[in-house]
């Protein structure tokens, strides 16, 4: 059976070495599996309370939220800051917790993180895990992409990855999060 994945990306930046890993993975994704890029979480307001009661959820958190209902998985593509999660992102999922029917509630989920440094984001990776155990999502496990040194595996001028290993992994971790979809959604 076809699968659709959405892309949820952490970084806000235009050059974003994670926008470029997200902005390949459909490029690489085996047979059947079609991959769309979420909207910015950009331009969503700090988490308050008052403006959830007073003005109800900011137009791009009910849009992620619907996307994700509408998709079979959600591959959350982030940098690592300060060795953990980025505040936007941690923003955006505070937001998108507090909805009826919490969208990533039994929804399959795969995390990347690519970094400059050698380490490829691996110690975000650990804390957003954490992050996704209260919101009940299925985070799979194994295989694991860091993506160290990525400035040295894209093409700035395309923004995509190029470097060979890399799309075989990324393909191979696709491959994967599709059969790990398949197992654990009813
Ligand atoms: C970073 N960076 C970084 N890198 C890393 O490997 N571990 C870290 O803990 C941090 N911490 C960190 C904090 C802040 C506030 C910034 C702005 C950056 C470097 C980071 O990996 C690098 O800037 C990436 O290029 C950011 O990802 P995008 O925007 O290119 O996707």
């Amino acid at each position: 059976t076809p699968l659709k994945f959405v892309t949820l990306l952490g970084s806000l930046r235009k050059a974003s070495y994670n926008g470029m890993v997200a902005r390949t993975l459909p490029n690489v994704a085996p047979e059947g599996i079609t991959i769309e890029a979420l909207p910015s979480i950009g331009s969503v307001p700090l988490y308050d309370a008052d403006i959830q009661q007073e003005e109800g959820f900011p137009a791009d958190i009910e849009a992620i939220a619907e996307q994700i209902r509408q998709a079979d998985g959600v591959i959350i593509v982030t940098p690592e800051y300060n060795y953990s999660v980025p505040g936007g992102l941690k923003n955006a999922i505070d937001w998108i917790s507090r909805l009826p029917n919490q969208p990533l509630a039994g929804k399959p989920v795969l995390i990347q993180t690519s970094s400059m440094g050698p380490v490829g984001g691996a110690r975000c990776q650990y804390h957003l895990r954490q992050i996704l155990v209260f919101l009940d999502a299925m985070v799979m496990n194994k295989p694991e992409f860091m993506g160290g040194v990525i400035q040295s595996k894209v093409d700035e001028q395309t923004g995509e990855v190029v470097d060979q290993g890399t799309l075989d992994f990324l393909r191979g971790q696709l491959t994967a999060f599709a059969d790990y979809t398949r197992r654990v959604s009813k």
